[in-house]
């Protein structure tokens, strides 16, 4: 339904200009109602974002989970359903991301970002986003998953047009790319029942192998969980690596000062996920009317938790849009709170802390050439952005 409108979701942006509108919304209208993308409420203070993600009774993810909605087939575990029917579907994977399970992942992954990152180097760099971050996350996937590397292509392949239709809003695509990643979940459940695997080592064995009252999960919402995992890992860490590239670039002297003290990557690495945050739009639906921030909610009305506004509160970080790496401790919304929060996120951390330790260390100074072009809704980060890499000791190729 039509309201009056606090703020329009603007046509064209750029790297900070996010950044800028909700800095605004913060201070003058922290929970703001857009008529664009659907109708939503943008909550952007960080203590509303974690009261909406905390209070799932009364905001339920089992009715639209970004903004601008998706026209979805099926409902996809563990984001599309409320406790306690999502826990069994968040446990099976939740096993796979255990400290002890991901002790093992370090040495791989150093070697997954040397194999992506230095021809990207060795040719003095060039599109980050498309040369760089958009091979690497599902490289990590397909090992995770233990796709088969025509497999790993293909989800690549249909992930990426699925993401550009999602940025376009080119709602026909969206929904035969999204049909296509069903299939290849299909695919991969009927090749783990005909080739069964051990459930400790393979995360679709794992959601096959659960057991709830003795009984199987429905078939149906195990190919929509497995849909979900096939991309919700991807998008994120893929933008984000082209944010982390444009602030080294506009920074040399944090670029210089990670690479003189790499220990300070990890630090730095939480500073980066703060200040560029790479979801905006992920969503809740209220349930039952209720006041937020001062606001008349209504009941089915659509909100946007904008973990990207959250992340620079000034009630909760000092100093909020500087980079900094003095903070005492940082109560970061990134990866969510609550019954969703993303269990992706020690390995995202993992991959980011190698990917941002080997760019410092392998490059004297990364430098912009171009225009930036980002994403939209749901997302923040480059789609595009192209980058000259100087390497260590000498003149990037031209
Ligand atoms: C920079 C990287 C990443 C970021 C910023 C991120 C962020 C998020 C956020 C904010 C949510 C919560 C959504 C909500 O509450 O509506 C989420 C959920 C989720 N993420 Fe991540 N994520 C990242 C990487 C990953 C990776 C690598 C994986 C897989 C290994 C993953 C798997 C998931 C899953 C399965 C959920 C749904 C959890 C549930 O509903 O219980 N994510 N992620």
């Amino acid at each position: 339904m039509t309201r009056p409108a606090d703020f329009d979701v603007p046509e064209a942006e750029d790297f900070d200009s996010p950044h800028a509108l909700f800095a605004g919304l913060r201070h003058g209208c922290p929970v703001a109602w857009s008529n664009d993308l659907g109708g939503f409420w943008a909550v952007t203070r960080h203590a509303d974002a974690r009261a909406v993600l905390e209070d799932w009774r009364t905001f339920t993810t089992t009715v639209q989970n970004v903004v601008p909605p998706v026209a979805t087939t099926q409902r996809r575990p563990p984001l599309h359903l409320d406790p306690p029917d999502n826990i069994p579907y968040r446990n099976a994977i939740l096993k796979h991301l255990s400290p002890e399970r991901l002790e093992g992942w370090g040495p791989r992954i150093e070697d997954m970002v040397a194999r992506f990152l230095d021809p990207w180097l060795a040719k003095g760099g060039g599109d980050i986003c498309a040369e760089f971050s958009f091979l690497l996350p599902i490289a990590l996937l397909a090992e995770f998953f233990n796709l088969a590397p025509a497999e790993a292509e293909r989800i690549r392949l249909v992930g990426a047009e699925f993401n550009m239709a999602l940025q376009r809003q080119d709602l026909v695509t969206l929904r035969a790319k999204s049909d296509e990643l069903y299939d290849i979940a299909r695919a991969l459940i009927e090749d783990r029942i005909a080739h069964p695997r051990p459930p400790e080592s393979d995360p679709t064995a794992s959601l096959l192998a659960v057991r709830v009252d003795g009984a199987p999960l429905a078939h149906d919402l195990v190919l929509g969980a497995l849909r979900q995992f096939l991309l919700v890992g991807i998008i994120a860490p893929t933008t984000f690596i082209g944010s982390m590239a444009v602030h080294l670039a506009r920074h040399p002297e944090h670029h210089a000062r990670l690479r003189d003290a790499p220990d300070l990557v990890p630090e730095a690495l939480e500073e980066l996920l703060r200040l560029y945050t790479p979801y905006r739009g992920f969503a809740r639906t209220a349930r039952e009317d209720t006041v937020l921030g001062g606001r008349q909610i209504r009941a089915g009305d659509a909100l946007a938790v904008v973990f990207t506004s959250a992340n620079r509160d000034a009630e909760v970080f000092e100093d909020p849009d500087t980079f900094r790496l003095d903070r005492s401790a940082r109560d970061l919304l990134t990866f969510g709170r609550g019954p969703h929060m993303c269990p992706g996120a020690p390995l995202a951390r993992l991959l980011l802390r190698e990917v941002l330790r080997q760019l410092t260390a392998k490059t004297a100074r990364l430098e912009l050439t171009g225009d930036i072009e980002m994403t939209r809704w749901p997302e923040y980060g480059p789609l595009r952005a192209e980058v000259r890499a100087i390497p260590v000791g000498g003149a990037a190729n031209s």
